[in-house]
């Protein structure tokens, strides 16, 4: 029994592909056919995997329902998290989504999921991302500050969101916990960020995200050990399409 993680498979069986990286890159041809594989070489039905966001580029619901059917029909149990793309997912359907593709889907959100002794915890997130004005050499001189303005209070509805999914796991006595984020955990400019100090609070083991896809945002937050806790990226393409596991 193990726990897998990934994210950004940005499915598109019944959506139009928009992203030229994903129709120029080696790394994403017939990316699904590579991921399926290798979930079955990997999981087993008595497996969870976590799929951390942008699952598909449909506009709606009726433009994912092949995606959402090839997900399902991947081995283990599956538990997904919102990502920035999903447009099929407005917070107010969690509870629709949920019924709809009960039991083999869930879609997490304000709630937690739980696997062995402990909660599955996350949110999307959010980060600023710019935009950035640089200099001649590429650093950083500058920034949209109303675009930062914008973000912090993006930041601050998903960090209540968070804050909603640890209580709730809390309130259920559960006090060992894997968070999952979409969005990293911090921006370029940012060394800790209130969903580090929400991982640190609750004493969240690892923190899972993905978001950043094309090798120049692999590095764009944390990796591996940081004040305590384990951070991972999960995107897709990062991984080469073989999911990480996060739990024996
Ligand atoms: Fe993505
Ligand atoms: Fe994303």
């Amino acid at each position: 029994m193990s726990l897998y993680a990934i994210g950004d498979l940005h499915l598109h069986y019944q959506s139009v592909l928009k992203a030229p990286s994903q129709l120029r890159d080696r790394i994403w041809k017939k990316h699904e056919e590579k991921f399926r594989k290798n979930c079955e070489k990997l999981i087993t039905d008595e497996d969870t995997l976590v799929l951390v966001g942008d699952h598909s580029w449909g506009r709606d619901l009726s433009e994912c329902e092949q995606d959402l059917k090839y997900i399902r029909d991947l081995p283990g149990r599956k538990i997904l998290t919102r990502g920035n793309h999903d447009m099929f997912w407005d917070v107010k359907k969690t509870q629709y989504l949920n019924e709809l593709y009960n039991p083999e889907l869930t879609f997490l959100q304000d709630s937690y999921e739980t696997y062995r002794d402990y909660a599955l915890v996350g949110t999307k997130g959010f980060t600023f991302e710019g935009p950035f004005y640089l200099d001649s050499r590429g650093r950083i001189m500058g920034w949209d500050e109303e675009e930062e303005a914008h973000a912090e209070k993006l930041v601050k509805r998903e960090l209540v969101r968070l804050r909603k999914s640890f209580e709730l796991a809390k309130a259920a006595g559960y006090r060992k916990y894997i968070m999952f984020l979409h969005y990293p955990p911090t921006n370029i400019l940012e060394k800790r960020s209130g969903f580090t100090d929400m991982a640190e609070e609750y004493g969240a083991e690892q923190v899972i995200y993905a978001h950043c896809h094309g090798e120049s945002r692999f590095y764009d937050s944390i990796h591996g050990e940081y004040r305590g806790r384990n951070y991972h990226l999960t995107s897709g393409d990062y991984l080469r399409w073989k999911p990480l596991k996060i739990l024996e």
